[in-house]
């Protein structure tokens, strides 16, 4: 019964999916990555939050737990829990870098089966979003009040917010408001990179001169290509890439 109940909820998880990216393409835009738990994944240290019940007893509540798909496993049933029932909590991914966000999924902690009565599920929640997490805006509707936007009404269904207009940012913060039995969830972000398709970067005025771009954001990748717009006689140039290894905390170790 439980695992039929998964079932259905992750297959109408991905109909969602598919109706929200349906959505976002509508508007003429590709922008609907997740950016969380996706493709590229942020790493468990870029998801935190205000606070975590049962911090000191075991692992089963901690923000990691928030990751949209996780369901029981070896550590426990998937979801963040707060340790406090009330309106200033909050779960927080930090992308990395800036990102455009389009829009937020959420879904509930997963687990109780059927028993209705022991159900835990964010109904509505504000953002916060910035680029410095001591400096973070609350998204505002057209009247300039803190924006809230229904969440779930169950621990399995996906509730999937577009956000009009996009935030661009480094961190968001969920932070419900309302709940049903528990502040607890699980969430992701839709988005993309932020992209300038035009950014013409200056080259040289000599030959000799070495020109230093700094780019911000950095790139994470292995190939880059130089594209000449402009030049002066001939497309002729030296180059080289300022940088360092990616951090992954996952690095095998190479011994010998
Ligand atoms: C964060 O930085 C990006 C890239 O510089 C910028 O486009 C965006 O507006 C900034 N967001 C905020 C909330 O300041």
């Amino acid at each position: 019964m439980v695992a039929k109940n998964l079932l259905s909820g992750f297959t109408f998880f991905f109909l969602i999916i598919s109706a929200a990216v349906q959505a976002v393409h509508a508007h003429g835009s590709q922008c609907s990555e997740l950016l969380v738990s996706g493709k590229n994944p942020v790493p468990d240290s870029a998801i935190t939050a205000s606070s975590t019940w049962a911090v000191n007893v075991d692992t089963k509540h901690i923000p990691q737990r928030s990751r949209i798909d996780l369901g029981l496993d070896a550590v426990g049933n998937g979801g963040w829990s707060a340790n406090f029932n009330d309106d200033k909590q909050w779960l927080q991914f930090d992308l990395g870098f800036s990102r455009k966000i389009t829009g937020v999924i959420t879904k509930g902690r997963q687990g109780y089966g059927t028993d209705q009565s022991r159900w835990q599920y964010v109904t509505a929640y504000r953002l916060q979003y910035g680029n410095a997490t001591d400096d973070m805006s609350v998204y505002s509707d057209h009247d300039h009040e803190p924006e809230v936007f229904d969440a779930n009404w169950n621990p399995v269904t996906p509730q999937v917010q577009l956000l009009d207009p996009p935030i661009n940012a480094r961190y968001i913060r969920i932070n419900p408001v309302k709940w049903h039995n528990h502040v607890s969830m699980r969430a992701d972000l839709l988005g993309c990179p932020l992209t300038d398709t035009n950014k013409v970067f200056d080259g040289n005025w000599n030959p000799v001169t070495p020109q230093v771009q700094l780019l911000d954001p950095p790139i994470n990748a292995r190939y880059i290509r130089i594209n000449p717009v402009k030049w002066h006689n001939h497309v002729s140039m030296r180059a080289d890439l300022l940088g360092c290894p990616l951090t992954d905390t996952n690095k095998a170790t190479i011994i010998g």
